[in-house]
């Protein structure tokens, strides 16, 4: 991930002043397409000199930034802080579960999450510790929020429930210890012990070394257009009444927790092959979504999920024929089938599916999935192929 220009303060003085302003709406209507960027580039530099650069660089982070955050036409944003930013859906849903209570988001960066919550708080504040990005978020959210210079690992508010999302990039490489994380998650559950605190993280972080740091409360795993987003961390008295895991998947707008039941038994397959949504897996909780839709596995330690009935609105894949996995097999019942066009799932065995892709060399017209598994454990284990065609 490339850190992107350097702003500085007064970069960000010059953009939000009226020449500034002015300036952006003119660059704004430059194509900076392939076939443009050289001349329009040249252009920008003859009107406003040595202010180039942070013109272009913010009409560009202005277009990358409306897919993801609608509606911020005219706010100011540093190419990581714009990486890092939650997705709008995402701060949203948080901002809901926060509705009515006092928050103070304590790295707040350029405001998308304060943005989302002064919708819902009862009162909003925002700190950070880099003053770049805070007089951006100054500029992106204007009076509404009362916002400071501020290191989170010293408090500055005292009754507030403390939201932070920590910087898990820096210096060019990706932070996967939570005690590299900046400001460190150790350091984060020290300072804040006894508060009410809300801490997003990243959707891998290993959950039994957050438990280790003394976190007891509820891991809420986020899924947002097909992918996993983050992990986030509720304390205790923020958690709903008996849970510790939750996942949450925007894209359906559904819910589970580890307080639904999780009866789901091992069967062979029936007419469809599901694989539940990323969330779902993280969050452990495969068995309490399948007990929820009528599903069960195909295995007690692999994820797949088997059902007569599709879940409403979900993707499955309609098993057409079984066989133990063998290439040439595989092969011939695919052709036989005039596939030519191959998806390819994989869990528990050890097949790349680019490569196996390019041996099986398809030549049909048709398109298919193949959902390869490992059925049974130890002795009995067999690579099994699902030949499957898929709901859409
Ligand atoms: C991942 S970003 C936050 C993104 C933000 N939640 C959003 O959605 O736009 C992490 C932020 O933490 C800030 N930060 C890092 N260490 C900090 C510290 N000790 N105190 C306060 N802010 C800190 C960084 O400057 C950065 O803006």
């Amino acid at each position: 991930m490339s850190a992107g220009f350097g702003f500085s303060g007064d970069d960000v003085s010059y953009l939000r002043s009226e020449a500034g302003a002015a300036a952006l709406r003119d660059v704004a209507g430059y194509a900076f397409t392939d076939a443009t960027r050289i001349a329009d580039i040249a252009a920008v530099r003859a009107k406003f000199a040595c202010r180039a650069a942070v013109l272009v660089e913010t009409a560009l982070l202005r277009r990358r930034a409306a897919d993801k955050l609608p509606g911020t036409g005219d706010w100011l944003f540093t190419d990581e802080a714009l990486q890092q930013a939650s997705a709008a859906p995402v701060a949203l849903h948080r901002a809901n579960r926060l509705g009515g209570t006092v928050i103070h988001d304590v790295t707040c960066s350029i405001g998308t999450e304060l943005a989302a919550l002064r919708g819902t708080a009862a009162r909003v504040v925002g700190s950070d510790i880099d003053p770049v990005r805070l007089a951006m978020a100054r500029h992106n959210l204007g009076a509404t929020v009362d916002l400071c210079r501020a290191d989170a690992l010293h408090p500055v508010t005292r009754n507030a429930v403390v939201l932070a999302d920590p910087a898990r990039r820096g210096s060019g490489r990706r932070r996967v210890n939570p005690r590299d994380y900046q400001p460190a998650l150790d350091r984060l559950f020290e300072v804040y012990r006894g508060r009410d605190l809300v801490v997003k993280c990243a959707p891998g972080i290993d959950f039994d070394v957050v438990k280790r740091l003394g976190f007891d409360g509820e891991i809420e795993v986020t899924s947002y257009r097909g992918s996993v987003r983050e992990a986030c961390l509720w304390s205790p008295a923020l958690a709903e009444h008996g849970v510790r895991r939750r996942a949450n998947l925007l894209d359906r707008g559904e819910q589970i927790t580890d307080a639904e039941p999780d009866d789901c038994p091992v069967r062979p397959a029936g007419r469809w092959i599901v694989d539940p949504d990323g969330a779902v897996v993280r969050a452990g909780l495969v068995r309490h979504w399948a007990a929820r839709h009528a599903l069960w596995q195909l295995d007690q330690h692999i994820a797949y999920l088997s059902g007569d009935h599709l879940p409403t609105g979900m993707r499955g894949f309609e098993v057409l024929q079984q066989l133990p996995f063998d290439e040439r097999r595989l092969r011939q019942a695919l052709s036989a089938r005039d596939c030519g066009v191959l998806e390819i799932l994989v869990r528990g065995v050890d097949i790349e599916p680019t490569a196996l892709r390019r041996r099986l060399a398809l030549r049909g017209n048709g398109s298919l999935t193949v959902v390869i598994t490992r059925v049974g454990s130890g002795a009995t284990a067999r690579g099994t192929a699902f030949v499957c065609r898929p709901s859409r």
